[in-house]
């Protein structure tokens, strides 16, 4: 007998295999599939990521599951099937006409998945992800860990987006140190996670109000972790695929290369931006600075930060650590 996690496993494996199965079905070329090559997803990112299709069906993999011999109670506890608000003991397929992203775990085994819809229905989410199962804690995970975490200990380097569509262009542009957070806000042990591979980050978030605060709360989240944090910020209305996708393979590295931040400059150029001689500005943009630095543990690395800033922000090395040391005992 298998215990509950090893059960979750198999099921959530099924389903994976299932899934991919399916984009060979008619209805899975004419709609899965196409819907992954107008994304411009060729079939060895495909196969890299176990990209699948859940058919337009209320309980396609119910059947065949119950088919292959597994229990209702397996399925509903990894995550595949819900059961019927008002037929109790009836049951359905989670995930129904949508492409599928299979989340895996550090060695390569799904372990859940995210879907999403085909249309531009405002009345249905984007996404449907697995709810947290015996096997799956969200806040455990980095999507496309498995795929990149030689590459991420290779560059010395972490690529860190919002979605499943930015890891998969990303590659398709022959960079492959990249994860991501999944629309939800950095956690500590996804921190933890990544200073497994390296200690430096370089967060790619959407290039929107909702990603850029985000990227302020991921930098002092990064930065407090001990990390050596960057940031790049791309065009307004514009994500790592989209921007991908319009610029091409070389371009895109380039900006990369030419746009990318330490937190440092990332805050300057948020906060005072142009008006660099607005003192009001300016004095929010020391203080936004300030705020990040002190999140710093190591004390060394702090102050080389403090000079750098000062320096930058034309200013009094004093009056900034001043500053941070308020802060600093503000933090205790
Ligand atoms: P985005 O809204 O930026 O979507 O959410 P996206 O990744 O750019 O997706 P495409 O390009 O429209 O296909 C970023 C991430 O937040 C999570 C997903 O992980 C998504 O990739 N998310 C978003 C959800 O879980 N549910 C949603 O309804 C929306
Ligand atoms: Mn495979
Ligand atoms: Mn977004
Ligand atoms: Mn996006
Ligand atoms: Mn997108």
């Amino acid at each position: 007998a298998y215990n509950e996690r090893e059960s979750l496993f198999i099921a959530v494996n099924f389903a994976r295999e299932f899934f991919q199965q399916n984009l060979k079905t008619d209805e899975g070329q004419s709609i899965g599939l196409s819907y992954f090559k107008e994304r411009g997803f060729d079939l060895a990112t495909i196969e890299k990521f176990d990209l699948g299709y859940a058919l337009n069906s209320w309980d396609q993999l119910l059947l065949e599951a119950r088919k292959s011999g597994f229990e209702v109670d397996n399925l509903l506890k990894a995550g595949l099937i819900l059961e019927r608000e008002n037929s109790p003991g009836h049951y359905y397929d989670r995930f129904r006409g949508r492409v599928i992203f299979p989340v895996h775990n550090l060695s390569g085994k799904a372990i859940a998945f995210g879907a999403r819809i085909l249309t531009q229905d405002k009345k249905q989410p984007k996404y449907i992800n697995s709810p947290e199962t015996a096997i799956y804690h969200k806040s455990d995970v980095l999507y496309g860990i498995y795929q990149a975490k030689q590459a991420i200990r290779q560059e010395g380097n972490c690529y860190l987006v919002e979605g499943y569509t930015d890891v998969l262009s990303m590659h398709m542009a022959g960079i492959e140190n990249v994860v991501a957070s999944s629309g939800t806000s950095l956690t500590e042990s996804q921190i933890k996670l990544i200073k497994r591979f390296s200690d430096q980050v370089t967060v790619l978030y959407d290039g929107d109000e909702a990603g850029i605060k985000a990227s302020l709360r991921g930098i002092d989240m990064l930065l407090e972790g001990g990390l050596n944090v960057k940031a790049v910020v791309f065009p307004s209305g514009e994500d790592p695929d989209s921007f991908a996708r319009k610029s091409g393979k070389r371009e895109f590295q380039d900006f990369l290369k030419a746009g990318q931040k330490d937190f440092i400059h990332f805050k300057i150029d948020l906060f005072a931006g142009e008006a660099a001689g607005d003192p009001i500005k300016k004095a929010e943009a020391i203080r936004q600075v300030v705020l990040s630095i002190a999140k710093i543990p190591d004390p060394i690395v702090r102050s080389v930060y403090a000079k750098e800033s000062a320096r930058l922000l034309a200013m009094e090395e004093e009056i900034l650590l001043t500053e941070l040391n308020r802060q600093l005992l503000k933090q205790q």
